[in-house]
């Protein structure tokens, strides 16, 4: 089936109703098993399950039959043999991460991605002794550089948070090919399944914050993981397992929920986004517009390769740095100022003191991340009405 039929249908289950009342319906929707544990049928049922993860629920940390849904469901559209769902996008990456290095090793990531998955690797691994190297990943010679005999993983966050920088997938993946023993793991957040499919590109894991577009309604923090099952089995059992970033069933299933509409959601974010980055960039107030859709973008090119889209994300860098930013931030009505992205109604933030307060401002500076800069989530609101809010806001500068 095409996308959106599967947003749909693929792995939703009408689960039987169990006892004598109305033997033949199904519930349409998946019931909440809103259970933290399942009464097993015998002791040799118990002895199997714990050895057998995926061969039935025992206990919700290590499974659910929402979570299980949810997996199918997302293993289905990034074209992956298995998935995991977990409790945040933080979650799923250093669940991710953490499957793959240990002590001694090293990792190559984006001098641009999100703030709190640089403190992962900048601020937690290197307690654990694993050093790293940050690049510039749309430049491929620049990563393969960067590759230490020690290297184990190559992270690349594409679109990048928050300048959208657009990374080769395919070309970083063959390069990493090249080198025995290295992992390459994307975070797709800002794209989700339906622009973009890292996978189907040579990445031998994808990541996403499913908070963001998957969710879409800003109503549930969860991450998910997908890729080869053996990798996967290994998230779970022991990275899931011990670290028990275990995703909720009743937020599974609102999950489940929430990406029906993933489809016309993200037609619509992109082509109000394209709409107000045009407008933007020739707008007097403003220096520069960060869209991976604009032929100004120094990645456009790639991202028409690789997307089937440019998104709902854009920063904004404004004439007269933080003092404007202020009083943009301070005067939006329908934009609401609020970190966090892929909802259905707009967001406004700024990156150096809210996404990205971990990096130094050398870095930030030196990552294309400066003082007067916001970022925009661009909601599904009429774009007239989007465009007259930021007008009213930048004419008060
Ligand atoms: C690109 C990207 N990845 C991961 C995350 C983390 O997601 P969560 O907040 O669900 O942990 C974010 C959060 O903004 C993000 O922008």
């Amino acid at each position: 089936m095409k996308i959106n039929t599967d947003l749909l249908h693929a792995h939703q289950l009408h689960a039987r109703l169990t006892g004598t009342y109305q033997p033949a319906a199904k519930a349409h929707i998946s019931p909440i098993y809103q259970t933290t544990t399942y009464v097993l049928e015998d002791f040799d049922s118990a002895v199997y399950l714990n050895q057998h993860a995926d061969a039935g629920f025992s206990y919700t940390r290590f499974g659910s039959p929402n979570c299980d849904e949810l997996e199918k469901k997302i293993a289905h559209l990034e074209h992956a043999e298995a998935a995991l769902a977990v409790a945040s996008g933080l979650g799923a990456i250093s669940t991710a991460v953490m499957s793959i290095v240990k002590a001694g090793d090293h990792v190559v990531f984006g001098d641009v991605i999100y703030g709190c998955s640089y403190a992962l690797f900048a601020k937690v691994l290197t307690n654990l002794g694993v050093t790293y190297t940050r690049v510039d990943t749309t430049n491929v010679a620049a990563i393969e550089a960067a590759i230490q005999p020690n290297t184990t993983l190559v992270y690349v966050e594409t679109p990048a948070n928050p300048t959208l920088k657009i990374s080769d997938i395919e070309a970083i993946a063959e390069a990493v090919r090249k080198h025995e023993g290295i992992k390459m793991i994307v975070d797709s957040t800002f794209a989700s399944p339906y622009l973009q499919n890292p996978l189907d590109l040579g990445a031998d894991l994808v990541v996403h914050s499913a908070t963001k577009y998957l969710c879409g309604h800003g109503t549930v923090t969860a991450g998910v993981i997908a890729g080869p099952k053996a990798m996967i089995d290994r998230c779970r059992m022991p990275y899931l397992q011990c670290f028990g970033a275990v995703l909720d069933p009743f937020a599974a299933w609102q999950l489940m929920q929430g990406m029906k509409t993933l489809g016309v959601r993200m037609e619509r974010h992109c082509e109000n986004a394209m709409k107000i980055a045009k407008w933007l960039e020739k707008h007097p107030k403003v220096d520069r517009v960060y869209y991976p859709g604009l032929e100004s973008h120094p990645t456009h090119e790639i991202a028409k390769k690789q997307m089937r889209g440019f998104g709902g994300m854009m920063s904004v860098d404004i004439k007269g740095g933080m003092d404007a930013v202020r009083i943009v931030m301070n005067n939006v009505k329908v934009f609401s100022l609020a970190t966090s992205l892929g909802n259905v109604d707009s967001l406004i933030q700024h990156s150096p003191s809210m996404s990205h307060f971990d990096m130094t401002p050398e870095e930030r500076y030196a990552s294309e991340i400066f003082d007067g800069q916001v970022r925009l989530s661009i909601g599904i609101e009429d774009v007239d009405d989007l465009i007259a809010d930021l007008e009213q806001a930048l004419a008060l500068i």
